[in-house]
């Protein structure tokens, strides 16, 4: 552990025994710290619940609010960078943590993720495209801009949606005042956007690293399959041509250089049914959509995203394996003998303890012998 100098952003390699802090404690950060702990880094885990998937398996466990700001500066004191492992920071918080500490991803990354109106503008100022799309304010914004963009579209609040949450599609018998209700809950001043639907013919996420002096390694684009808006299943690599999987890694590097990313960048992607390629949205952190990559590749998308936020050199992405990678949600995760059964499973439990419906809690990896495929 170093003194804590001020620091905008690391400017040198993080040796072994250096310390990582990590905002959030879900499954994402239990997985970065258990591969933190096998290079030998330790993980102190900040977030405001008790015996959190991350805490059980990180060295160091700070249970405290987001704008506890006497708890923070103790854990800025206390790690040499700092990481996020969900995009929600309050900006506060991120600014607080930055005038004592490395943040990587950097504010400028965590403050576009935050919001879907400032990542669709970052896109397009970069000739990255996506679908069309425009702000909503207010009721009287919402009949104007559908009655402009034209039926089907989807309505989202600009921040803190996940998992299909705060969103509506407006179909051409939809009523907009129930989708404006559905979506702002009748609050005011909620701020929304308004999206043309795509059709697509697939959905497609991309995982880029970057670390110091701008080394940079993409994962390959895969193929993601969604049920009840949640993610079911990740098939690798996605079925599209090369052409279109050269295409897709390439948004992807443009943007993680854009944004002179340290650290990790996820990014979901349409395929239309005129092989466009438009981005969805986007996280700075691991993504689920990379799961497989724990077994399946070379380096997993957690060790890359600990080489990348401590600056080290980043390990290889090649795939030795093809995987199918399924999530087990609420009680899917009773299954877990019979999955263990398969010898080609590998199962991944993030040690929550109640099994609530559509709980994300755990995965599993099924490895394709070869030939199979
Ligand atoms: N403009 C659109 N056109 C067509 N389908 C869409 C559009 N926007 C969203 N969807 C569908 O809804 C799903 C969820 O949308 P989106 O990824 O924007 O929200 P989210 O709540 O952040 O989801 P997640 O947390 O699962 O990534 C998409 O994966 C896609 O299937
Ligand atoms: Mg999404």
């Amino acid at each position: 552990m170093s003194n804590s100098r001020p620091t905008v952003s690391l400017t040198a390699p993080l040796p072994p025994g250096s310390v990582i802090g990590m905002l959030g404690g879900g499954q994402l950060g239990r997985m970065a710290a258990q591969a933190a702990a096998a290079m030998g880094y330790h993980c102190h885990v900040f977030c405001p619940e008790q015996n959190s998937p991350a805490a059980e398996v990180a060295r160091d466990n700070t249970v405290a609010a987001y704008d506890d700001w006497d708890a923070l500066a103790a854990f800025a004191g206390a790690v040499d960078v700092v990481t996020y492992e969900f995009e929600n920071v309050p900006s506060e918080t991120a600014a607080f943590l930055l005038e004592r500490k490395a943040v990587h991803p950097g504010p400028n990354v965590l403050h576009i993720c935050q919001n879907r109106l400032r990542e669709k503008d970052f896109c397009n100022s970069i000739d990255i495209p996506t679908t069309r799309y425009a702000e909503v304010n207010s009721f009287e914004s919402l009949e104007r801009v559908v009655r402009d963009m034209g039926r089907p579209c989807v309505l989202k609040t600009t921040e803190m949606g996940y998992d299909g949450k705060g969103q509506s599609f407006i179909r051409q018998d939809s009523d907009l005042t129930e989708v404006w209700e559905k979506v702002t809950g009748g609050k005011e001043g909620i701020q929304t956007i308004v999206e043309a639907v795509v059709d697509f013919r697939m959905e497609i996420s991309v995982i880029v690293a970057r670390s110091l002096n701008g080394a940079c390694q993409t994962y390959i684009p895969v193929e993601n399959q969604h049920k009840n808006h949640i993610l079911d299943r990740t098939i690798v690599p996605a079925r599209i041509s090369d052409k279109l999987l050269e295409r897709a890694e390439a948004i992807a590097r443009r943007m993680a250089d854009k944004l002179e990313l340290m650290g990790m960048l996820a990014i979901e992607m349409f395929v239309t049914t005129d092989d466009e390629i438009l981005v969805n949205e986007m996280a700075p952190r691991p993504h689920n959509s990379g799961h497989w990559t724990m077994d399946g590749c070379v380096t997993s998308q957690f060790e890359q995203f600990m080489r990348a936020v401590a600056g080290v050199p980043l390990g290889s992405v090649e795939r030795h394996s093809d995987v199918v990678m399924t999530n087990l949600l609420g009680h899917d995760v009773d299954d877990w003998h019979a999955i263990l059964s398969d010898p080609n499973n590998k199962l991944h439990l993030y040690g929550k303890a109640e099994a609530k419906p559509g709980r994300k809690m755990g995965h599993v990896n099924r490895i394709i012998p070869r030939g199979e495929g």
